[in-house]
């Protein structure tokens, strides 16, 4: 197997990859499924505010390149949460919700209106849920907790930025920030909730815990099927970041059900120092990463994969590459300035990387040929958040987000 690494970046073709003749249904016991992915947006659609995020085209950008178009998925817009997670975590408290009323109240399948109402004021108020995250995901939950009504505990681990703790608590959570890493917080929760009867609401699978999460991937999928909805064809390539795979492997498998055979390259992007699913490709295997997982890209500082993210990212993902965080730092600022005709786009630092990675072919042809890239490419990348951390996000770009798309 050829191993590029260079400059920063490194990058394999995934032996195990299937082909793009095969059918989804190759993949042995995939946990999402189409039937998850339309109960979620049928949902979500009618959640106040609800509307497709835009889809742009990077013109100027595509032409230096030299790829054929960039189309770039900007997630900034989600909601109040400025990033895709508010799909998922807060989908799944409501489906918690729903679950517990129904269980009250047998026969009764609550809509939002009903919640949002204070119909089911008492029982929903009974709930706590609570979860380890490194900033947008715990947002999502607390957010969900606070629109319909329950109670939520959200514990942050060390490098969690202060201004991302604060931006939870400000949806009325509960945060606690314990010792360690991602890994050790998500340990942490799970005790937690043991010991008060809590329920959390994780983002990640692990043994004997899937059903939240997988509803968790189903939401993120409304973001994946409006790009379906948005691309007239299937682009050649998708350039998609990992933390611990849950977005990855929702985007992977809407497309995969969406487009079949016509469906793009999969390439997967994460932190130098916290590449998970770099590392479990090479070994075939689930493999963890220890350490401090240290990267300014902060939603992708995780050293786990999800066990049900990786079952379908294992066949799914063409090639897989890690990224120096000045990548991704270039690409936020490059985002933020664009040559004409190209917009002005705010995004974080782990929402740009999959531009970074884009940026580190013009320094490696050999990266530019093992991605299979070229001037008939048509590139989709996610930009999975905006700016997460307004504070971050003016030391690294030099202005504020109002400022950059005034
Ligand atoms: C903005 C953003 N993009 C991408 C990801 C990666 O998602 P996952 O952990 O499901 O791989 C995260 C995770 O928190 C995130 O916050």
């Amino acid at each position: 197997m050829t191993i590029i690494d260079a400059l920063g970046v490194s990058a394999y073709a995934n032996p195990e990859a299937l082909l793009a003749s095969d059918r989804y249904s190759a993949i042995p016991g995939a946990a999402l499924s189409d039937h998850g992915f339309d109960a979620a947006l049928q949902e979500i659609s009618h959640w106040p505010g609800y509307q497709p995020t835009p889809l742009y085209r990077l013109t100027h950008l595509a032409a230096r390149l030299g790829v054929h178009s960039i189309d770039y998925k900007d997630e900034s817009q989600r909601f109040a949460l400025k990033s895709f997670k508010a799909l998922g975590g807060a989908y799944a408290v409501f489906r918690l919700i729903q679950k517990s009323i129904a269980l009250q109240f047998p026969g009764v399948q609550a809509t939002v209106a009903d919640v949002l109402s204070g119909r089911f004021k008492r029982a929903v108020a009974a709930l706590t849920v609570t979860c380890a995250t490194d900033g947008n995901h715990g947002r999502s939950v607390a957010w969900g907790a606070q629109t319909f009504g329950c109670r939520c505990v959200i514990y942050v681990h060390q490098t969690v930025s202060q201004g991302r703790a604060d931006a939870i608590a400000a949806f009325g959570a509960e945060v606690v920030r314990v010792p360690g890493n991602y890994d050790d917080s998500v340990r942490h929760a799970d005790q937690q909730a043991q010991v008060h009867g809590w329920t959390v609401v994780s983002d990640t699978t692990y043994e004997g815990y899937r059903e939240i999460p997988v509803d968790v991937m189903h939401g993120y999928g409304v973001m994946a099927r409006e790009v379906v909805n948005q691309m007239p064809t299937a682009p050649t390539h998708v350039i998609v970041q990992a933390g611990v795979g849950a977005f990855a492997a929702a985007v992977c498998a809407t497309f995969w059900l969406a487009w079949g055979g016509q469906r793009p390259r999969f390439i997967l992007v994460e932190p130098q120092n916290a590449a998970c699913f770099f590392e479990s490709g090479l070994a075939g295997q689930p493999v963890a990463v220890a350490g401090e997982l240290d990267t300014v890209m902060a939603g992708l500082a995780c050293g786990e994969v999800s066990p049900v993210a990786w079952d379908i990212l294992r066949f799914g993902v063409q090639a897989y590459a890690t990224l120096a965080d000045d990548f991704a730092l270039q690409a936020m600022s490059l985002l933020a300035k664009p040559s004409a005709p190209d917009p002005a786009i705010v995004a974080g630092e782990t929402g740009s990387v999959g531009l970074g990675l884009l940026l580190a072919i013009e320094k490696s042809p050999e990266l530019k040929q093992l991605l299979g890239l070229n001037a008939h490419s048509r590139v989709l990348i996610l930009g999975s958040e905006g700016d997460t951390d307004p504070a971050i996000y003016q030391s690294v770009v030099g202005r504020s987000a109002e400022q950059v798309t005034a």
